[in-house]
């Protein structure tokens, strides 16, 4: 069910195709996450002045919102080659060894899935970001010796939707820190309108802003939801994506105003009828909709905490009156839940 989920953040291998094109090369073109862009552009002139390599920098958020983009953009900005790999990828410490010794000076490698990294490969990476260094042991028992090897400096660039699962050490080392926020409507718009251009849809305004409400904030879905426009204008309109095709064609997709899903309104409605609105655990929830816990926390949370519809207390999830009215229900009855802000981890 997750992984036909239209909505869904994470990337699915339809996307592949358009999102070589899509993909932003230049941090001007890179729209939205003003605060991450201005810190950015000051590091990387501020290294270039230097003549030194960026800082390493970890980038972390829900899928979709635009880290390995970010992470070319930055190897582009900075006039350097970029080396693409990821946590699971890298299996044995020799392997990450290999990959440091052939970077060129101030080479970009860029490792998604950070937190994924094997233990013993994660001991390698330490002295390699602090001290552009290599420690190897050469033989074995008590004549073992250890000899360090420079090597290249370099940026790191780690991404992850998983900054809680991130060893402490690992964190420790990055200079630089960037969360990636869901983006705001209109930032989503203007992505809708560039990417519109460059595949030469025609679309109004109210085209783009119906798509641009219902992509959950999250750059991926824009681009796949403008997909699947498209194709409907082109069956059944003229083609053009005017707000009447956008809003027939998201229908079908049954995807509702503020762009929740069928597997959205089965979580409240769980949460709601079964535990009367909670607090109830994630467990809990995930066995009451046959669904993993890791990916209802990964996929399906993080949206629903940010418009407010889910809080996260000590007890567990419950639902807030925001997600009773969008639902069309009677309010519950008793004091909302107030807890903690809702953090995104
Ligand atoms: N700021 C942006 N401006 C324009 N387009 C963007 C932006 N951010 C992302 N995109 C588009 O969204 C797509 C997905 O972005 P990207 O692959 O970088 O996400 P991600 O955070 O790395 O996701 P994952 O966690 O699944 O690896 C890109 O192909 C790009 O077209
Ligand atoms: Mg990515």
């Amino acid at each position: 069910m997750t992984t036909d989920r239209i909505l869904a953040g994470a990337h699915k291998e339809e996307d592949d195709v358009l999102e070589t094109s899509l993909r932003p090369r230049r941090l001007d073109d890179y729209i939205g996450q003003e605060k991450v862009k201005d810190n950015l552009r000051i590091a990387v002139a501020a290294a270039q002045q230097r003549g030194e390599p960026l800082d390493h920098v970890l980038l972390y958020g829900p899928p979709g919102l635009g880290k390995t983009t970010l992470a070319n953009i930055i190897a582009s900005e900075m006039g350097v080659s970029i080396r693409t790999t990821s946590g699971p990828a890298i299996e044995r410490p020799g392997d990450l060894a290999a990959i440091l010794t052939n970077l060129q000076q101030d080479d970009v490698l860029f490792i998604d899935e950070v937190h994924r990294l094997a233990r013993a490969v994660e001991e390698i990476l330490y002295p390699a970001m602090e001290d552009y260094a290599l420690d190897l042991v050469l033989g074995k028992g008590p004549g073992a010796r250890s000899v360090r090897l420079a090597l290249p400096t370099f940026t790191l660039i780690g991404a992850t939707t998983r900054y809680a699962m991130m060893s402490p050490p690992l964190r420790d080392r990055f200079g630089a820190v960037y969360r990636l926020d869901f983006y705001e409507t209109a930032a989503i718009s203007q992505i809708v309108e560039r990417s519109a251009r460059i595949l030469e849809v025609e679309l109004d305004e109210g085209g783009r802003d119906e798509i641009a409400r219902r992509s959950r904030g999250t750059p991926r879905v824009a681009n796949r939801l403008l997909r699947r426009v498209r194709d409907f204008a082109q069956v059944m309109a003229d083609g053009a994506i005017t707000v009447e095709v956008a809003r027939e064609a998201l229908a079908r997709l049954e995807i509702d105003a503020i762009g929740l899903d069928e597997v959205d309104h089965k979580v409240l409605r769980t949460i709601i009828d079964k535990f009367n609105g909670g607090p109830v655990g994630l467990d809990t929830i995930a066995a009451a909709i046959s669904e993993e816990a890791d990916t209802i926390m990964d996929v399906y949370e993080p949206y629903l905490l940010q418009i407010g519809f889910i809080q996260r207390t000590p007890r567990g999830r419950v639902v807030t009156r925001g997600a009773y009215e969008h639902l069309g229900l009677p309010p519950h009855g008793r004091p909302s839940a107030a807890g903690q802000p809702a953090l995104w981890d």
